[in-house]
């Protein structure tokens, strides 16, 4: 899902051929085997405009003309997830092959703060999952059904856009995907599942460093060296 000024992700994807003619030139096979893997020979990248900033329910609809009758997931990038080797969504459809339900990634957040997430209420059907029986968009802490948090990753089945496409405008005046599945919830089965992972709100500033940080210790070419440049740098501050 992209929208104005955000091109920068569409040209991310595509063939890069000056670039590329310019790499191969220069000899430098490793970067332009990196530049050539952004996109695997096997991913077809589909770009679709939101025209208006109507919600995540609206942002979703918007896509269903794409996705057809196929379940599909939806990630927010602002929840950077790190999983290693084991990526959350990877754990989803682990998941989803078994349930073949809707599946929804929750985390236990602090009390005080419902008002940031969906929140979910449930029944344990393992360690990591439980059945959905109510999810509501940011309530206030008094009224909060749990602290179980949504975040970022769902596996949705198609009938979803059935009720996306009529529900009204929700929390904040928006179109809602909360309600969207507390709708889709009174036809289908909807899970919950706790994942593993470490999850960079890279919506605030700090989550977003943070999020660098981490990310740069464990990248494959750079990890050591950045590591042994922040260990030297946080001594230095101790002085
Ligand atoms: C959205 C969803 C919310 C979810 C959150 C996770 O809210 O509406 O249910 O808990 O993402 O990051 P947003 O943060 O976009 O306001």
């Amino acid at each position: 899902m992209t929208g104005r000024g955000k091109r920068a992700i569409e040209d991310h994807f595509d063939v890069s051929h000056e670039l590329e003619v310019q790499l191969e030139a220069a000899g430098k096979f490793d970067l332009l085997e990196e530049v050539r893997d952004i996109l695997p020979e096997h991913v077809t990248a589909v770009a679709i405009r939101q025209p208006r900033p109507l919600g995540l329910g609206h942002a979703v609809y918007c896509a269903k003309k794409i996705i057809g009758d196929e379940p599909f997931a939806v990630l927010l990038a602002d929840d950077m997830i790190y999983g290693g080797r084991n990526p959350v969504l990877l754990q989803m459809v682990d998941m989803f092959d078994k349930v073949q339900s809707s599946i929804v990634a929750v985390e236990e957040v602090d009390p005080s703060e419902t008002h940031k997430y969906g929140i979910v209420s449930m029944t344990p059907v393992d360690d990591r999952s439980g059945k959905m029986e109510g999810i509501v968009e940011k309530p206030l802490p008094e009224h909060a059904p749990s602290n179980l948090g949504v975040v970022g990753r769902y596996i949705l089945t198609s009938e979803i856009f059935d009720h996306l496409e009529n529900i009204p405008k929700g929390s904040g005046g928006e179109i809602q995907l909360t309600d969207g599945i507390a709708e889709l919830m009174k036809n289908q089965d909807v899970y919950s599942y706790a994942y593993h992972g470490k999850r960079y709100d890279c919506g605030s500033k700090l989550g977003y460093l943070a999020a660098t940080v981490e990310y740069g210790i464990n990248h494959k070419d750079l990890g050591d060296d950045f590591k042994a440049y922040l260990k030297e740098f946080v001594e230095s501050l101790d002085q």
